[in-house]
């Protein structure tokens, strides 16, 4: 995918030049005089030989609510009362990403990109103001060189198709990004992105080497172009505050030919508690190869009806199993991992295996784009910086059965995590950290009354949470999009609104972006509700 500039461009910065008084004048007229002037606004600009009109969708075309559909992946914002684009632009060429940017601007209409639509409080596809979806689905395609180890991975590809052809290409590469396949790059990359490589190789945003993006101004820059602070910014600070991503250059990674993985699970009638203190004081320090993702929930227990808590180890290891068994004999022997609990297969298995698709599934599954499970839910994160005591633990695991609700995740740190300076990417939760958290709630209602239900249980475990996890700030992972950490109006509060989450997803990395922003986008046209604000 090499970098092209369509003369059309030149076209559409005129354009926007010429009409400089009419985007000040934006904001006024109805929401649907606007959309008029917008609609008409792509259609002049379209370019003969990638004619726009077959990408938009309005209410009134047949297609409209399964196109918005396809690509809702939190039921909680599939309800008729959910606010529904004006228009969707499902964009089949890089000119139609340069229109939506320059109409929407002209004509004072709000934009929300959408690549995987896996954000988990759905604001890549939901507003509270009128507004349009930039859609990326058909952006997908992916150029793996194994030769030079690396890949051009479109906004609108899936993780699982990125797995799919960098397998297809090489068996002994891979990449270490999320392990839900339907999780699309241009979210994921631009958030930060982490999966169960991460301890060996650290996030995706560690092994970005270039992007290519469309910026305020309509104009198509890659890495050389819009030079290393914006490229710093699309790398974890989130694509949507500064531009459209439209690709990503990856760097792809070793991986061996046989890879082990195990799954095995304690309740608290097994000592799970014993065990998952000593997952607290080896997770974070173990072989880089091996990660052991920690999953709490509450089920029923042996007694007819008593609960219990079951901790559930999930682990990849980058090698055979004779080597696991030794590294776990010597680090973590209390799991009393045998071998018939390993299961040895290909990289690429692997990323089903932990998908949960039962063994034998054949590998094309990842090329689906229909999620294994929708449902409504609510995420949340921490950061645990220090152990937890046995007391602690038992109090959480009263909790959790008083509550039943949420499941808790907990994915190891170390090894490369903590190699990496805080401020080498946006994404600041490096050395230091143990462990993060993900909260999990999931429910199968729709309606008001059960989102604001199992909500409010998850917020009442991370309340319950605080004294075991980071203070000042209490840390968060911007890919775990949690809106109960701040709102921005984008009013004229924007910056001190934009503080209180930014501190939470960016420590000390939240000011260079605000410089950044302020420098690349002083307009504050790529805005949401969790947004990098300008500086005031
Ligand atoms: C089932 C599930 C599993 C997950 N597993 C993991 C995991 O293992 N690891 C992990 O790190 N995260 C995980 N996540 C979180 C996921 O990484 C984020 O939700 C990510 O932002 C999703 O990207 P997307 O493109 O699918 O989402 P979208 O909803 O399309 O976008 C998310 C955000 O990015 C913006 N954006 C999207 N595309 C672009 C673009 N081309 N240019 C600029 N901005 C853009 C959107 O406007 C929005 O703000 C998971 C989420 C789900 C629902
Ligand atoms: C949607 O309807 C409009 C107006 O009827 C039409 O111009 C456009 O091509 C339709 N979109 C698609 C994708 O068919
Ligand atoms: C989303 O809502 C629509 C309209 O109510 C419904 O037809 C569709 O099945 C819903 N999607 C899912 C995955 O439940
Ligand atoms: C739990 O711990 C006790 C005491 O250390 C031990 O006797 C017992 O065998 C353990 N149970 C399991 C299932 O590991
Ligand atoms: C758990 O127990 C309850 C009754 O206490 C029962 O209704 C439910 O089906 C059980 N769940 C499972 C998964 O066995």
């Amino acid at each position: 995918m090499t970098v092209s500039r369509p003369i059309f461009l030149l076209s559409l910065l005129f354009l926007l030049s010429v009409s400089w008084e009419a985007a000040s004048a934006s904001g006024s007229g109805s929401a649907h005089g606007r959309r008029e002037k917008f609609l008409q606004c792509l259609l002049h600009n379209s370019h003969p030989s990638h004619p726009i009109s077959t990408a938009i969708y309005t209410p009134n075309n047949a297609s409209y609510s399964s196109v918005l559909q396809s690509y809702i992946r939190n039921l909680r914002f599939n309800m008729s009362t959910t606010p529904k684009p004006l228009v969707i632009l499902t964009a089949l060429h890089e000119s139609h990403v340069q229109a939506a940017i320059v109409c929407a601007r002209m004509h004072g209409l709000q934009m929300k990109i959408r690549s995987g639509g896996h954000d988990y409080e759905g604001i890549s596809y939901v507003s509270e103001v009128p507004f349009f979806i930039l859609d990326m689905f058909n952006q997908r395609k992916i150029n793996v060189d194994a030769q030079t180890e690396t890949a051009w991975v479109q906004a609108g590809a899936t993780l699982g198709e990125v797995y799919y052809r960098i397998a297809e290409k090489s068996k002994v590469h891979g990449f270490p990004a999320g392990v839900c396949p339907t999780v699309g790059v241009g979210g994921h990359f631009s958030g930060g992105g982490y999966g169960n490589m991460m301890r060996k190789y650290g996030l995706s945003v560690d092994n970005i080497i270039d992007a290519q993006m469309v910026d305020v101004n309509g104009r198509l820059l890659d890495r050389k172009s819009m030079g290393e602070d914006l490229f710093w910014a699309i790398t974890g600070g989130g694509g949507a505050s500064f531009g459209v991503v439209l690709a990503y250059k990856i760097k792809i990674v070793r991986v061996p030919e046989v890879v082990t993985v195990f799954l095995v699970r304690r309740t608290l009638e097994q000592n799970a508690t014993d065990v998952v203190y000593r997952w607290q004081q080896v997770a974070h320090k173990l072989d880089e190869d091996l990660f052991i993702r920690l999953v709490l929930d509450v089920v029923n227990g042996s007694q007819s009806d008593g609960k219990t808590i079951r901790a559930t180890f999930r682990a990849l290891f980058l090698g055979d199993s004779a080597r696991l068994l030794s590294v776990m004999k010597s680090s973590f022997p209390e799991l009393g991992l045998v071998q018939s609990d390993c299961i040895e297969m290909t990289w690429l298995e692997s990323v089903l295996y932990w998908t949960e698709f039962p063994i034998g599934t054949p590998t094309n599954a990842l090329l689906s784009r229909t999620p294994q499970v929708l449902t409504h839910l609510k995420r949340k994160s921490d950061y645990v910086k220090k152990l937890i005591p046995k007391a602690g633990l038992e109090g959480i695991w009263k909790k959790m059965m008083e509550l039943q609700v949420p499941a808790l995740t907990f994915n190891p740190y170390g090894g490369k995590m903590g190699q990496v300076p805080a401020t080498a990417t946006p994404f600041p939760h490096r050395a230091g950290n143990l462990w993060k958290i993900q909260y999990a709630t999931n429910w199968n209602q729709d309606g008001k009354e059960q989102a604001n239900h199992h909500i409010e249980l998850t917020r009442k475990l991370y309340n319950y949470m605080t004294p075991f996890v980071s203070k000042n700030p209490r840390e968060a992972f911007l890919n775990y999009r949690d809106l109960d950490l701040g709102i921005n109006h984008n009013g004229k509060e924007s910056y001190l609104e934009g503080k209180v989450y930014g501190i939470k997803y960016f420590k000390g990395n939240f000011k260079r972006l605000v410089q950044i922003k302020t420098k690349v986008d002083p307009g504050n046209f790529f805005r949401n509700e969790q947004s990098i604000p300008v500086f005031p």
